[in-house]
């Protein structure tokens, strides 16, 4: 065995990414069989029914029309100043908290995660997160020694899980005079669950009562990946305006990320937004981040900047990009209502869906039901607790047909 040659903090184990290696046997099995007989509800991406990427046409033609000279250049390591407004304005849209706030540029909204655990956590220290959680939330800490714990996201009666997230903070903060809050909402990956904004306030409320003592330095980041997709029009984001008024050491960090609501997944753009009462704490939380940023990507993609700020700023293109968002997540809407209505008819076990890209099955053995799915040619993925379902990926025909098939499996 040769001597091999990764520093001892580059030592992980040698896997790939299993959505990635379901997607492709998913693939070969579309090839042998034909696209109508196989399910392929692996990854988090927005397809049309034939299961071709969804990329809208106001976004693609705005970007290939820019000058050459405006893609090809640097952006500013904090984004461009058109870019960061309408990041701003895309992600609060009528909500705006009554804040200072402050943003920075990042490679989608993964980049926006990375600065939050980076910056606000200390070596040792431990995010807070649903028990459901979107992986790479692991791999960012444990790569940077870092860990997650976790609290059930629901409760025996099915609803969210507020008494745990209570008692998990209070004793990360009881233990590290610190914590980072990581709620993924609305339209959590990989359950469906959007917050309510009665729970919103139940978490703030009780966030406040912690903050009181003024040793604690509470962060929540609140991972917007998939806003642009739930609820009807803009009601999911209301809960913004609560984030008015905070106490300094209660600290609120947004992930926007244009990949889903853009279908920019690709180009890597996003930002990070720090809101505050204080206008110290926003002003400490961008030079943190624009460090963070020139240590790790420099900067974003200035193309991507340009053709999200030309598409919030010009009424018709903007017209355009919101009947392409509506008529998808109309849409998105109509395959989960399928699929939920379904599942309940023929029985099957779901977790509470709300919104969003994904449903979620809680089963036994995982890994082994989802090898047994994929003999039937229906490609889900394999989670600690359960399958994710992509309804993204999946025709409104398929979502309806899917339940039944995959209790059968199940109930093997
Ligand atoms: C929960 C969650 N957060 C953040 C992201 C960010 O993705 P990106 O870095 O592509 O914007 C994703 C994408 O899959 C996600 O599922």
């Amino acid at each position: 065995m040769a001597t091999l040659m990764v520093g001892e903090h580059g030592k992980w184990p040698a896997k790939s990414d299993p959505i990635f290696m379901i997607a492709g046997k998913a693939a070969e099995a579309k090839e042998k069989y034909g696209a109508d007989k196989v399910i392929n509800s692996t990854l988090g991406a927005l397809m049309e029914d034939d299961g071709s990427l969804v990329a809208f046409d106001s976004v693609y033609s705005t970007l290939k029309n820019l000058d050459n000279a405006e893609i090809a250049a640097y952006a500013p390591i904090q984004g461009t100043k058109e870019f960061l407004e309408a990041a701003e304005e895309n992600c609060f849209g009528k909500y705006r908290p009554d804040a200072y706030i402050r943003a920075v540029a990042t490679p989608g909204g993964t980049g926006g995660v990375k600065q939050a655990v980076w910056n606000y956590t200390n070596p040792g220290d431990s995010i807070l997160t649903t028990n459901w959680y979107w992986s790479p939330y692991n791999t960012i800490t444990e790569e940077i020694d870092r860990g997650v714990e976790t609290f059930d996201i629901f409760d025996e009666d099915g609803n969210y899980n507020l008494k745990g997230l209570k008692e998990k903070s209070s004793d990360l903060l009881e233990k590290q005079k610190r914590l980072l809050l990581v709620l993924n909402t609305p339209a959590h990956n990989p359950t469906g669950y959007s917050v309510s904004d009665d729970e919103w306030d139940q978490i703030i409320g009780f966030l406040k009562e912690k903050a009181e003592n003024k040793e604690n330095k509470i962060t929540v980041l609140v991972d917007a990946a998939y806003i642009e997709f739930a609820g009807e029009k803009d009601e999911r984001k209301k809960f913004f305006k609560k984030f008015t008024n905070l106490p300094d050491n209660l600290f609120i960090i947004v992930a926007f990320s244009t990949s889903k609501s853009h279908t920019m997944y690709g180009l890597r753009s996003g930002a990070v937004i720090g809101i505050s009462s204080n206008e110290e704490i926003v002003e400490e939380f961008y030079y943190a981040c624009l460090h963070t940023a020139r240590a790790n990507w420099s900067n974003g993609t200035r193309g991507a900047m340009a053709t999200v700020a030309k598409i919030t700023n010009d009424d018709q293109l903007r017209n355009q990009y919101e009947e392409e968002k509506s008529k998808y997540k109309k849409l998105l809407r109509k395959r989960a209502e399928a699929f939920v209505e379904e599942a309940e008819k023929v029985g099957l076990d779901i977790l509470p869906y709300r919104d969003g890209f994904f449903v979620s099955i809680p089963c036994e053995d995982p890994q082994g039901a989802s090898q047994k799915l994929m003999e039937e040619n229906i490609f889900v993925v394999p989670l600690q607790k359960g399958l994710r379902f992509a309804i993204c990926a999946v025709s409104e025909e398929k979502c309806k047909t899917a339940p039944e098939k995959i209790k059968k499996v199940l109930d093997k």
